[in-house]
């Protein structure tokens, strides 16, 4: 398993629209009224935690990430200073170093990333203040041809074992399994899951934008083993050759799935044992 892959804000900036809507589709489904503290656990290069801010403009708004270089661009973005910026792995920080209870924890797109992220989410609900809320979203298509096709040239690379290994994702539950969960922690759960069907690039200015999506996501573990020209080479030509064929260009654009899973809860009971 592969530690944490290194980020690039601007990468990952492409696609904002597609790839905030998630977040917004999320965070709707919080109820919160008039929160004291909002935190964004693996809030990435910010541009989702100042909508928390402007949407709770009262509250104290946390944002934490791990990447040095997505705080960093995140405190350039956030020119009012409006949000306390946090660097730190989500595994470590501890949330009673707020000094004051949470009312709502948001993590978007992150625990994907983290290996046993199931047994983070007691420890953050009981955390939060009594009736406050937690909501996740993860993304639920690690079987879709943008992966798949990814981890089968990765297995025909001269540096399989590496690379195969790298793209060993943590697994990710299903709707039930977050319901389950946040429930038996004395939880009120919505648990959804939407397949987005984005319509990329519809100006056709990008050959490959599926390989342009993946590369500031799913295919870093890649990018950050195979520096080299050569072998990054041997990588990239198959793998776009391949999400071409997979994902061809329509008239309205290239139409790429993308299915996502979610679970919003509101701490209103006692965990049950
Ligand atoms: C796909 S981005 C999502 C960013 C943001 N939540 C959003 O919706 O735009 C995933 C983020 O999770 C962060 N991350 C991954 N593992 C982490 C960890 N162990 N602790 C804190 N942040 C982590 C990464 O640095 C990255 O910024």
């Amino acid at each position: 398993m592969r530690g944490s892959p290194s980020w690039d804000p601007s990468a990952y900036g492409r696609f904002a629209d597609e790839r905030s809507r998630p977040f917004v589709d999320l965070v709707a489904q919080v109820r919160a009224e008039d929160p004291r503290l909002v935190v964004d656990i693996g809030c990435g290069h910010g541009p989702s935690t100042l909508l928390l801010a402007q949407r709770w403009p009262e509250a104290r708004v946390v944002g934490v990430d791990s990447a040095e270089s997505m705080i960093e661009a995140a405190r350039r973005l956030d020119t009012e200073e409006r949000v306390e910026w946090v660097l730190g792995d989500l595994n470590e920080w501890d949330l009673a170093s707020l000094g004051q209870a949470p009312d709502v924890i948001v993590t978007n797109s992150t625990l994907q990333w983290v290996p046993r992220h199931l047994d983070l989410v007691d420890p953050w609900v009981a955390a939060l203040a009594d009736g406050g809320w937690f909501a996740l979203q993860v993304p639920g298509n690690f079987d879709a041809p943008s992966h798949a096709l990814m981890r089968e040239t990765a297995a025909a690379h001269p540096r399989a074992g590496e690379l195969t290994a790298a793209l060993d994702m943590p697994s990710v539950g299903e709707p039930a399994t977050y319901l389950r969960l946040l429930d038996r922690l004395g939880c009120t759960v919505d648990a959804w899951e939407t397949t987005y069907l984005h319509q990329l690039d519809p100006d056709a200015q990008d050959e490959n934008p599926v390989l342009t999506w993946v590369t500031a996501t799913a295919l870093r573990p890649v990018l950050d083993l195979l520096e080299e020209d050569e072998e990054r080479a041997a990588f990239l030509e198959p793998y776009a050759a391949a999400l071409l064929e997979a994902y061809p260009r329509g008239s309205s654009g290239v139409l790429f799935p993308f299915r996502r899973v979610f679970a919003v809860a509101q701490k209103t009971g006692e965990p049950r044992s």
